[in-house]
Order: structure tokens, then C-alpha cells, then sequence
């Protein structure tokens, strides 16, 4: 079965092709990024407006392009995201299923992130405890099966990729911070491979729960750099992803102890972040569990993600029952 995903949550605009919801055919990412590295963060507006520049001619694309030149169905991101760039792909989705008569079905942005790791001939074993790590989201998942999702902990203010975005910005580092601050630490830590990175708190990091705390991260380094001006910009780059790292790392393996999963899954941007990765994957080692980390363009937004998800949860709808949702969380069906 082969499905046509696309995704407009926020500044990617993106179409995909994908076939049995395990094999990419085509894929097709047009981001706005560039734009909004002059504004140092997204516009809504403006995002929104380049989704409708960029919608027919990504869309034209995986159609052309696609060695395939039938789909089955549509699948289309509803949420999660910004209302004005979610209204672009879902009435460009809803169009197309009405002119060519085909099933539509709403995609969670957030669930399809975790299909990143099934876009692949080896396939998680179920049950899976995902982190799954955004800019707008953080949430530890367990995933029983095929939409059997139970939410178990997450972020109480700032997401993961959020702390990356707003310390980068106070570091001067251009927007998406994440990557930025990745090259830093890696910078810095290929100096000095043995040095302690203790500079800002772990909030959260012992309570007894799931949940942690990224917001003070911001206001930790703000004070930092106001009375200590000449601290190495790469160290403090390696500073603020150690003490993402060590929270992230800290809830996921408690969670992993308690739930006792198959496999460890992580997805989202931030998920993109080399030392969170080799971090987790050295964890996952020691306890001998399955380890699944998309490839590096399919952890930031993507439509292979909706086309697979959409695959793994199909269900009927009619075009009326295709709204936005941009409050949509993780637990929300649709
Ligand atoms: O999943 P995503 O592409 O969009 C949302 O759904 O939000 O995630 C974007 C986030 C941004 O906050 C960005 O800074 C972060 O992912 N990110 C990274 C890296 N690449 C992207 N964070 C840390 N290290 C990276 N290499
Ligand atoms: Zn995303």
C-alpha cells in the first residue's frame, strides 16, 4: 500500500511517498528555516505564508518525482503545530483526496516522529518506551503496539529543543539552536574529553517521577554569562547539552526500569543531537536492550514519518472530520 504523507506543522514543508509504511520511495523537505534565522525564532505568520508558497510545488514533487506514480491514501499532519501552516497541508491533503477519491486519515505529529524508527526492514519490538523530543514537545512514551500509546512523563514547561533554541539565542548562536550548540559542545569536548560539565542544575533530576524542567536552564545561563563574560562560548555549548542529556537520560533509563521495555526508542529533533544519541546508545548497551535511533534527516519534521504513521493507523474518515488541532498532545488520538 502506498500512502502520500505530508506535513506543514511548522516550517517544513514537507511530501512523502511511502510504501507497506516501512519503505521511503520519495521524500521531499522545503524548510523556511533560512527566513527565520534573520528573526532569531519562527514568525507564525510568516511560516504560514511560506507554507502556501511551498505546498503545490513539494507536493507536484513526490508525485513526479516518486518512481511510484499510484497512492492508496493520504495521510496528513493535524496537529500539533502552528494553526496557519497546519491549514495549508491539511486543505491541500483534503483537496486531493476529494479530487482523486481517496481515504485521507489525520496524523498526530508528534506519534509520527516515533515512525521514524520504523521506516526500516528491522523494526522496533513492542512494547517500546520512546523519548521523544521536539521543539514544542519532550514526553517519555510506552508504545504496547500500533496506536496503544500510554503518555508516562514529559516536560512541565520548556521542551527539550525549546532549552536548546533559547540558551542558543542567549549565547548569540543562530536559530535552530540545537544544532548550533551540538557543534560547540563538540568543539569543546573534543579538547578536553575528560572535562566535568557542572555548570548549570539538573532540575528534577532525582524526584521521584517522569517529568522534568527546562525553563530555569535559560535563566541559569543568562546569569552565567552576565558575570562571567569570558567563559569559552563552546564550553558553556557543552554545558547546556550535558545538563539536557543528563535530565533526559535520567527519567528515560528510571522509566525503562519500571516499564521493562523490548526497546528504547528516541525521536523528534532533538534526537538529531550526536552526543544524546551515543549517550543513550552507550546506556542501552549496558542493559542489553534494543536501541532505535532514526537516520539523521528523519528526525527533524519530515511527511515519511506521516505516510508511515498513517499506514501503521489507518482508520476511516470523512473529509469533514479533517480539522487542525494545534493543541493536539501526545495521548490525543486526533
Ligand atoms: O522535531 P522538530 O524538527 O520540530 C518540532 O516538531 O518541533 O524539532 C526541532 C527542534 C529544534 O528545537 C532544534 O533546535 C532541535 O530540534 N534540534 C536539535 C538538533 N537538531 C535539531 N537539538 C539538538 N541537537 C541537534 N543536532
Ligand atoms: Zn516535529
Amino acid at each position: 500500500m502506498r500512502i502520500l504523507g505530508i506535513e506543514t506543522s511548522c516550517d517544513e514543508t514537507a511530501a512523502a511517498v511511502v510504501e507497506d509504511g516501512v519503505k521511503i520511495v520519495f521524500s521531499v523537505v522545503a524548510s523556511s528555516a533560512e527566513m527565520h534565522i534573520k528573526t532569531g525564532g519562527i514568525i507564525p505568520e510568516k511560516a504560514a505564508r511560506e507554507q502556501l508558497k511551498s505546498i503545490i510545488p513539494v507536493i507536484d514533487e513526490a508525485l513526479k518525482e516518486s518512481p511510484i506514480k499510484t497512492i492508496d491514501a493520504i495521510g496528513v499532519t493535524v496537529g500539533p503545530g502552528l494553526i496557519g501552516s497546519l491549514l495549508v497541508g491539511i486543505e491541500a491533503a483534503k483537496t486531493l483526496a476529494y479530487a482523486f477519491q481517496k481515504p485521507i486519515i489525520p496524523v498526530n505529529h508528534l506519534v509520527a516522529h516515533i515512525y521514524a524508527n520504523f521506516l526500516s526492514d528491522t523494526p522496533p519490538q513492542f512494547p517500546c518506551l520512546c523519548l521523544v523530543v521536539s521543539g514544542g514537545h519532550s514526553d517519555i512514551v510506552l508504545m504496547k503496539g500500533h496506536g496503544d500509546l500510554e503518555w508516562i512523563g514529559g516536560t512541565r514547561d520548556d521542551a527539550a529543543g525549546e532549552a536548546f533554541d533559547k540558551t542558543a539565542r542567549l549565547l548569540g548562536l543562530p536559530y535552530p539552536g540545537g544544532p548550533a550548540i551540538g557543534l560547540g559542545a563538540k568543539t569543546f569536548m573534543d579538547k578536553n574529553p575528560d572535562f566535568k560539565l557542572t555548570l548549570f542544575p539538573r532540575p528534577m533530576i532525582t524526584d521521584d517521577n517522569f517529568d522534568f524542567s527546562f525553563s530555569g536552564l535559560k535563566t541559569a545561563v543568562l546569569r552565567y554569562t552576565e558575570n562571567n563574560k569570558d567563559t569559552d562560548i563552546n564550553q558553556l555549548c557543552a554545558e547546556v547539552q550535558q545538563a539536557i542529556v543528563d535530565v533526559l537520560i535520567a527519567k528515560t533509563f528510571k522509566a525503562i526500569n519500571k516499564y521493562k521495555p523490548q526497546s528504547l526508542l528516541l525521536a523528534g529533533g532533538v534526537a538529531a543531537n550526536l552526543h544524546l544519541r551515543e549517550s543513550f546508545a552507550k546506556k542501552a548497551k549496558e542493559l542489553d536492550l534494543g536501541f532505535y535511533c532514526p537516520p539523521l534527516p528523519l528526525c527533524t519534521d519530515n511527511a515519511a514519518t506521516i505516510a508511515s504513521c498513517t499506514f501503521f493507523n489507518q482508520k476511516t474518515f470523512s473529509l469533514k472530520d479533517i480539522e487542525a488541532n494545534p493543541e493536539l498532545t501526545i495521548n490525543d488520538a486526533f
